[in-house]
This record gives structure tokens, C-alpha cells and sequence, in this order.
């Protein structure tokens, strides 16, 4: 391993995460663990500099004060305490307020007591993964489900990058993606980037199995359970894989809890497969935070769109076209979408807004085409800014960016003749209208 690391130990903080950000954005690698954590198993984590135990809270734990085994004191690593409690070594007294007075506090203790190095970049993560991937996979085959999103993609390129054709990607394209999606999938890992890449068109099986079903959990049940059988099914016709890939990464992890930070990585079964199609997992981005998920995949030399794309819900368009699911409409939200994405990008609200696409309703209204009388769908537009998804505030875009998306959507998205901006905040209404 190339990096120093410090270790962040959990004693009931609920700002583990913004610590361990504070440190590895001033250039050196943390990671957080239980508590709990015993000498030998810290002693066999590589290059640890130095130790913060980050007490908290919730340090409190059914009427008992919890801390660390004593012992852990003996290793003879720099510690610091990042509360005022009775540790014996060095302390910060008061919680910073700002993230930029956070860097500043923990400066002196990481390079000063610690003498870590600032030597936490992509590049280094990558030679790291690629060396470990290999240690972990030998001569193996691995399976990933490639669905284009950022995580799963950067996850491909790493092990392109470590194994080359013993990665087997599988893309299943569920008929709901946006437009162009798939067949980007297929351009950058198939053509550019020479994978094994097995794409599935599910398409019509999903529509099917969807035909005049109108609850959206229903719709997302079905999605959800369909892509699973899709997946199992080309498992199954494979022969020889050992390892399943995953693009879980470390805000899934550390933000279940304090000591239930997990120190050691469990063979499960994951996504639903069944008992006897169980895999070792290769999880390469576990550490990293979204950001740096982002920063791998450039260093990957992956597409800028990809990595910086949007957020896109797994049940896809889905759950924009609303009610049970026509062919007709998803055309209409597919292209009006497209629509949306390039007149956005040509204002440079891509790189601003957080969220933004087109929902169709399951209900016409009233125009005039060509001097008749239509009856057609409405395309509704929204475009959305958040930090966690919990809340979301409108974007206030410019009346002409508007006025030409609506122009553009009219005149070449079939079945439409009306064309709204969707104004209400999260909460009351929620980001996707299903
Ligand atoms: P809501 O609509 O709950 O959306 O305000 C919050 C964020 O979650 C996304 N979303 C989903 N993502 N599967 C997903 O993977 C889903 O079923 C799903 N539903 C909503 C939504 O796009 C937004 O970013």
C-alpha cells in the first residue's frame, strides 16, 4: 500500500464521516473503525500513522460509558482524542464548526505528531486497487452488473484495468434507460475500453411484464425482482466465475451507525440472487466517498459525462412515465428528456442543477395542431437542487432556456401538445412524482 492512513475510532460520533473527509482532503487516507477494535487488528491494518478516537454523543450505550481497549494505547501510536475525555493523549477540546476550521484542527496532530505524508490521490488508489484485485482474484473470473451509473462503471474500469478479460460485464438494458444510455455503455467498454461485455436487451420482457400495471411500488417491485432473474439467468450460463463485483462505496458503510462500522468483509449474497449462485465479493471502491468515486473514474481515463452524470433512479423512466407504462409515453419522456439534457447542457445548467428530467402523465388535455382540434399528453419538466435528497428547492431557470426546451419538446416529441415546469419544493412533494 502507498498511503499512510489514519484511523478514525468511533466512540458514538455522528461526524466519523466529516473527519475522516477533513483528513483525506488535506492529502491523507482515513478510514474509520469500531470502537472496539483489538491490537492485533489494528496492528495488521497497513502504514497506520496515528489514531483519533472521536467520541461523541453517543458515546453513551445502554447506560454505559463505552471506550477502547486499553491496550490499544501500548502500540505506541500517536493518538488524539477528539473530545474532551480522559484519554491519555493529546486532545481537541472543542468540536470545530466549520469543515475548513475541522482541516486546521487536525493539521498538527496528522503531520506534525503523526508524521504522516500527504500522499492520498487517485493515482496511488489505483495502482493500490489494481494490486489488490489481483492478489484477491488470481486467475478467477469476476461478474459485475454494469448498469452505466457511475459506481458500477468506475468499479469496470478498475478491473478492466487489474484483469482485463477476466471480468465478464453484464449490461441489461430494461427498456426504461434514457436515450442513448445503453448504447454508451456499449461504445465505451465494449469498443473503447475492450471488455467482455455481455449486453442483454430485456426490453420487451419488461414492458411485458409491467403491461397495465399502474402502482408504482408495484412497478418498482417488478422491476427490481425482473433484473434480478435477468442477471441470474446469464450467471447461470456462464461457467467458472468466482467473484461478484460491486460498486458499494463507503457512505453505504459508515453511515449505518456507530459500532456497526464493519471491520472485516463478509462473503454474503447480494441483490436477492439465489442460495446457489453465491460469489465471493470484489469491492474496490468500499473506502470511497462519492467525490472520489468521481475523481477515480477520471483517473480511469472514463468519459466525463459518465462520471458527472446526474442521479437516475434504478427503475429508471419507469417511474416518470406515469401509471401503467405505454410505449407511446415512455417514447415521449425518453425524447423529451433528451431534449431537456442537451438544451441544459448548451446553458450550462449541467454542471448546476443537482437533478433534472421530464415526467409524462397518464392523462390528456385539449390543443389545437395544424388548425384541428388534439388530444394529447402534457410533458412536465423539473429541475431540482439538493444536498441529501431529503429536501430539494426548484431551480429558478431563465424564462428563454424554458421557452426553447418547450419550443423544441412541441414541435419533436410525438403525442405531446402541452408543456409545464414543475414548481413545488421536496418537502411537500417529493423529487420524482412516483
Ligand atoms: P424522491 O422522489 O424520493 O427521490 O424525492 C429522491 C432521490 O432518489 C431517487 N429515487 C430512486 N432511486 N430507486 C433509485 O435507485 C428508486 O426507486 C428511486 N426513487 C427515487 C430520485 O431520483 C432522487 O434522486
Amino acid at each position: 500500500m502507498k498511503q499512510d492512513m489514519i484511523v478514525i475510532l468511533d466512540l458514538g460520533s455522528t461526524e466519523n464521516t466529516k473527519l475522516a473527509r477533513a483528513i483525506r482532503d488535506i492529502g491523507v487516507y482515513s478510514e474509520i473503525y469500531p470502537h472496539d477494535i483489538t491490537p492485533e487488528e489494528l496492528k495488521a491494518l497497513p502504514n497506520v500513522k496515528g489514531v483519533i478516537l472521536n467520541g461523541g454523543e453517543n458515546r453513551v450505550v445502554d447506560g454505559v460509558e463505552i471506550d477502547v481497549n486499553p491496550d490499544l494505547y501500548e502500540l505506541g501510536l500517536p493518538m488524539l482524542a477528539a473530545d474532551h475525555h480522559k484519554a491519555k493523549c493529546e486532545n481537541i477540546v472543542t468540536w470545530p464548526e466549520s469543515e475548513e476550521e475541522l482541516r486546521e484542527a487536525v493539521e498538527p496532530f496528522v503531520f506534525d505528531t503523526c508524521k504522516a505524508e500527504a500522499n492520498w490521490n487517485m493515482k496511488n488508489f489505483v495502482e493500490d486497487q489494481v494490486e489488490l484485485i489481483r492478489q484477491q482474484v488470481g486467475d478467477k473470473k469476476v461478474l459485475l452488473a454494469l448498469s452505466g451509473g457511475v459506481d458500477s462503471s468506475v468499479v469496470a474500469a478498475l478491473l478492466i484495468k487489474a484483469i482485463g478479460k477476466q471480468l465478464v460485464c453484464v449490461h441489461v438494458n430494461h427498456g426504461l434507460m434514457r436515450k442513448g444510455e445503453s448504447e454508451s455503455v456499449v461504445e465505451v467498454f465494449k469498443n473503447q475500453m475492450d471488455a467482455n461485455l455481455i449486453y442483454v436487451d430485456a426490453s420487451e420482457r419488461f414492458l411485458g411484464k409491467l403491461e397495465g400495471v399502474a402502482d408504482p411500488e408495484q412497478k418498482r417491485k417488478i422491476i427490481g425482482a425482473e433484473f434480478i432473474r435477468v442477471f441470474e439467468e446469464e450467471a447461470r450460463k456462464l461457467e467458472g466465475i468466482d467473484f461478484l463485483a460491486q460498486g458499494t462505496i463507503y457512505p453505504d458503510i459508515v453511515e449505518s451507525g456507530t459500532k456497526t462500522a464493519k471491520v472485516v468483509k463478509s462473503h454474503h449474497n447480494v441483490g436477492g440472487l439465489p442460495e446457489d449462485l453465491q460469489f465471493s465479493l470484489v469491492e474496490p471502491l468500499y473506502y470511497l466517498f462519492k467525490d472520489e468515486v468521481r475523481a477515480c473514474g477520471v483517473e480511469l481515463g472514463l468519459p466525463h459525462d459518465m462520471v458527472y452524470r446526474q442521479p437516475f433512479p434504478g427503475p429508471g423512466l419507469g417511474v416518470r412515465c406515469l401509471g401503467a407504462i405505454t410505449r407511446e409515453r415512455l417514447e415521449a419522456v425518453r425524447e423529451s428528456d433528451a431534449i431537456l439534457r442537451e438544451e441544459f447542457a448548451k446553458a450550462g445548467l449541467d454542471k448546476k442543477v443537482w437533478q433534472y428530467f421530464t415526467i409524462v402523465p397518464d392523462f390528456k388535455s385539449v390543443g389545437v395542431k395544424d388548425n384541428a382540434r388534439c388530444f394529447e399528453y402534457p410533458v412536465i419538466i423539473r429541475a431540482v437542487n439538493t444536498i441529501d435528497a431529503m429536501t430539494a428547492s426548484v431551480e429558478q431557470v431563465e424564462w428563454p432556456v424554458l421557452l426553447k426546451i418547450t419550443d423544441r419538446i412541441l414541435k419533436e416529441v410525438k403525442n405531446v401538445n402541452r408543456v409545464c415546469y414543475d414548481m413545488s419544493p421536496k418537502p411537500c412533494a417529493t423529487i420524482e412524482w412516483e
